[in-house]
């Protein structure tokens, strides 16, 4: 059985912890979108781990764990992961592959990702300054990208990285007045990346498929969410690669159809950090209660999360671009205490109602959310194990999500260990 695990709102929706639980499962887990911008909690009995780069499977000791081609890899990052989980007692010697043809992120990429939101002002996207923009421009751009594999020709390289810093440093003095790139430190840095990351590099499209072959069992995971997706999200302010289901098979290199079971995961509510348009968003003391309950600040930047009711005309969007099977839904326990929850179930855009989401920009931020009132509940459900053991009002809650959306809510989060997790 392989799996695929996606974001159904703008990212942090719980996919870490999701895969952690599937990965018990699965032989393989696979990283194949996104870069270090990610940022994957798990959270394994009083041991927490934010992974940005590595699979959310590295946790487990036997599972193998796969960066394919689409991610962008800031090898820095990458280093660093994999050193801070040795010295916790978890080594990926033999069991991390790291495609050669992902292409690499660089210092002058982060420092680019920097200049030009600084440049941008009060029309900044909010990135995460991972460098994740500049990297994928240079990628389609393909004259001054470089590869992982590029670490393994250092000669090629010294060359290449010659013709780089000059291109980088005639556009950082000339746009931002920036100081020029030193081809002599990027070289130096690359040096240090191929040491250390040698061993770990490969051709992960033969590796899976050859593992498929094998009958091994496969579980990807999603980075970002759907509706930060490059082409089906909320233009401008969306990450640089395809981070809805549709990613997947360009992503790793594997068709979709040897997909079984798509599973996309979502919150009770809806969370955004960064910019752009958020229709069911409460800038009140709604947003500030699941924001405080919730723990709600960003995992790779730790910004305040913008928080808001649940938008099950957005999440519908997702599940039907993405071709998902079902859902995960976590942080219901965060929604308890309040009096009554609100859930978007379509939009009023120009006076004309609709129930399809419409990721362009300038119509989002005109909508109006048409929302359907319920009861809250009152009790602490952190400890409950078994959906009839929920709340009325809160087993009300998931039925009518899922009356809206049309999929089955299969797995429900109560909280941040793998423990708390209720499997319908
Ligand atoms: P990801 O990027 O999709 O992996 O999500 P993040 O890790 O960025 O953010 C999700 C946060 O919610 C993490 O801190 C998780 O530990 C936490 N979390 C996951 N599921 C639940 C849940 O059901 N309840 C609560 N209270 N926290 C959860
Ligand atoms: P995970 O995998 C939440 C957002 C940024 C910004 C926009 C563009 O943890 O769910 P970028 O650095 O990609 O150029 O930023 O996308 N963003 C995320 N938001 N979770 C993420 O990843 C995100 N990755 C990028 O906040 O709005
Ligand atoms: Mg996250």
């Amino acid at each position: 059985m392989n799996c695929c695990v996606v974001g159904l709102q703008w990212g942090d929706e719980g996919k870490g912890k999701i895969v952690d639980i599937l990965a018990e499962d699965s032989d393989i887990v696979v990283r194949y979108g996104g870069g270090a911008n990610a940022g994957h909690t798990v959270v394994v009995d009083d041991n927490s781990f934010a992974l940005h780069l590595l699979p959310s499977g590295v946790i487990r000791p036997d599972t193998v764990c796969v960066i394919t081609n689409a991610v962008v890899v800031d090898p820095e990052t990458l280093i660093t992961e994999i050193e801070a989980l040795d010295e916790r007692g978890i080594s990926l010697q033999g069991r991390l592959w790291v495609s050669e043809n992902a292409n690499m992120v660089m210092s002058y990429h982060k420092q680019e990702d920097r200049l030009r939101e600084e440049s941008l002002g009060k029309n900044k996207i909010g990135t995460t300054i991972r460098g994740i923009g500049p990297c994928c421009s240079d990628k389609i751009g393909r004259s001054y990208a470089l590869r992982i594999c590029d670490l393994t020709d250092l000669d090629a390289l010294r060359n290449k990285l010659q013709a780089v810093a000059e291109y980088k440093s005639r556009i950082f003095t000339a746009v931002y007045q920036a100081d020029p790139v030193d081809a002599d430190e990027l070289f130096e840095m690359c040096k240090s990346y191929a040491d250390k990351l040698l061993g770990f590099i490969t051709d992960t499209t033969e590796f899976l498929h050859r593992q498929i072959a094998a009958g091994k069992s496969i579980l990807f995971e999603g980075a970002q969410g759907t509706l930060l997706d490059i082409d089906h999200g909320t233009f401008p302010f969306v990450t640089s690669s395809n981070s809805s289901a549709l990613g997947m098979p360009a992503g790793a290199g594997v068709p979709a159809r040897m997909v079984d079971k798509f599973i996309g995961v979502a919150k009770a509510y809806t969370t955004r950090v960064g910019a752009g348009p958020f229709p069911t968003e409460q800038d009140n003391e709604i947003g500030q209660y699941i924001r405080d309950k919730g723990h709600e600040y960003g995992t790779t930047t730790g910004r305040p999360r913008r928080c808001g009711w649940f938008d099950a005309v957005a999440a519908s969007y997702s599940v039907n671009i993405g071709g998902i099977d079902s859902i995960a839904l976590v942080h219901l326990d965060t929604l308890s205490g309040l009096e009554e929850l609100k859930v978007c179930k379509a939009y009023e855009i120009d006076g004309r109602e609709t129930a399809f989401f419409t990721p362009g920009g300038a119509k989002l931020s005109r909508t109006r959310c048409i929302y359907e009132t319920v009861a809250g509940w009152q009790e602490d459900i952190s400890t409950v194990e078994d959906f009839a053991d929920l709340p009325q009002n809160a087993q009300n809650y998931i039925s009518l999500l899922e009356s809206i959306v049309g999929k089955p809510i299969a797995i429900i989060g109560v909280g941040p260990k793998r423990s708390q997790t209720i499997f319908r």
